[in-house]
């Protein structure tokens, strides 16, 4: 069987939990490789409507063992909650795995996160407020604490208060704020610990072993590519490694272990938080693809900024991500479009460009230049195959794969399992 990973290519957000969940039917693992729960992803299965921030959404296929592995940061409260809901809705969550190697995002860091937030004024990131970067920062300078610390009560107890009495410096002299109880955060977390302690093991070795055993494992991508920390619009990113490599750093699975990236982007362009938007549509349009595609995060229900597909940014992620293939989704949302805009170069201080600038003050720069393309005008979202999409459908989706330079596998056109069109059933293949 296959190891296939599940990319975002623009800024998150492009229903890549439906892609992973279709994967996942076949798949004998599903893997967290990077972030924490300021991931949102939402799942329709029959009917009824999941949504994820920390566990794996391959936990609503029976046969998959779902895994956190170590590039994760996982805040034990929000997991804990996130537990108990699926057990109340009759999901079998016995099979998850915790890597002992993730980070545990704790409550300083989330007053940190915003403390921070607050403090850069019109510079602020636009942060989801869960406590991420300040955890990746632990992770980074070795003041973290893990999941084996975590689950062994004197030394978590130890590692906290050590940890706090610093961080209480920083929260009370540096931001003026108050400081944060260490006994209380420990009689809260303990009891989140004994719940989690079962759960966690060697989640690198347990995948190798897999591998070798020829386990089918899709690794499920949380937030994309142009938030990676290195790849992304810096400094509007998030702290973890998005790209399709953030899969080998974050599970300790080698690169020639992977079969296949399947790239996930919608046939529009969103964005949440701050950050250079070159195809941004601050109009009627945008307010359109808005309501259509119901364009509000799953995490903060904040509204998304929407705008036209961006062919230089998604050549550049594709090409980044090493992308097998495509996965379009929401193509059903620009079914009332007149006409439809695909990004295809930019202009920068009077340049026409095709490469996607690093340097997020010269993005901020970036003019689209728009080529125009007639719209379908019809409901396709009960389409099921590829020869019954309409040729202007057709036509907007070889136009995507030709300006990206990568072929298009699936194409979605519903939230529902069933609204998804395979054209390359290979490249789905487990
Ligand atoms: P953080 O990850 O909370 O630190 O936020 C950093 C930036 O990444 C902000 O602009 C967030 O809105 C954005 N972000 C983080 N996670 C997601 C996601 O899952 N979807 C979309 N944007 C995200």
């Amino acid at each position: 069987m296959a190891n296939v990973v599940v990319v975002g290519l623009l800024w998150g957000d492009e229903a890549k939990g439906k892609i992973v969940d279709y994967l996942a039917q076949d798949a004998d693992y599903v893997v967290r490789y990077n972030g924490g729960n300021n991931a949102g992803h939402t799942v329709v299965v029959d009917d009824q409507v999941y949504k994820f921030h920390t566990v794996p959404v391959g936990i609503l296929n029976g046969g998959v063992s779902p895994i956190i592995a170590d590039g994760v940061v996982l805040d034990p409260q929000v997991f804990a909650g996130e537990i108990a809901e699926l057990k109340e809705r009759g999901v079998d969550t016995g099979r998850i795995k915790v890597s002992a190697n993730a980070h545990v995002l704790l409550p300083y860091h989330r007053l940190l996160d915003s403390l921070e937030e607050s403090s850069k004024g019109d510079k602020k990131i636009g942060t989801t407020g869960r406590g991420i970067g300040p955890c990746y920062a632990d992770k980074i300078s070795r003041t973290g604490i893990r999941m084996s610390e975590f689950i062994d009560p004197e030394v978590f107890r130890k590692r906290l208060n050590d940890i706090l009495k610093r961080k209480n410096a920083i929260i009370t002299q540096v931001y003026g704020g108050d400081p944060l109880d260490a006994d209380a955060i420990y009689e809260e977390y303990k009891a989140y610990a004994e719940m989690i302690a079962p759960c966690v093991t060697n989640t690198a070795r347990l995948l190798f072993d897999a591998s070798q055993a020829c386990a089918g494992i899709v690794f499920e991508g949380a937030h994309a590519s142009l938030l990676d920390i290195d790849h992304g619009t810096y400094p509007y990113v998030t702290s973890s490694h998005c790209v399709a490599g953030g899969a080998c750093i974050g599970t300790g699975v080698g690169p020639t272990m992977i079969d296949r990236v399947i790239g996930v982007v919608k046939a529009y362009a969103t964005r949440v938080g701050e950050g250079p938007f070159p195809t941004e549509l601050n109009d009627e349009t945008g307010d359109l693809i808005r309501k259509c595609g119901n364009e509000y995060g799953t995490t903060t229900g904040r509204p998304r900024r929407c705008g036209w597909f961006d062919s230089v940014a998604v050549k550049f992620t594709a090409a980044v991500n090493g992308t097998s293939a495509i996965a379009l989704t929401l193509l059903d949302v620009l079914d009332q479009m007149d006409t439809l805009k695909i990004c295809t170069h930019y202009e920068i201080d009077g340049k026409r460009v095709r490469e996607f600038p690093s340097d997020v003050e010269v993005l901020a720069k970036a003019v689209p230049v728009y080529e125009e393309l007639p719209g379908w005008k019809q409901d396709i979202s009960g389409i099921s195959t590829f020869d019954a999409l309409p040729a202007n459908a057709k036509r907007y989706l070889a136009r995507i794969a030709e300006l990206v330079e990568t072929p298009i596998c699936v194409v979605s056109v519903g939230r529902k399992r069933e609204q998804t069109i395979i054209l390359d059933p290979e490249m789905l293949e487990m």
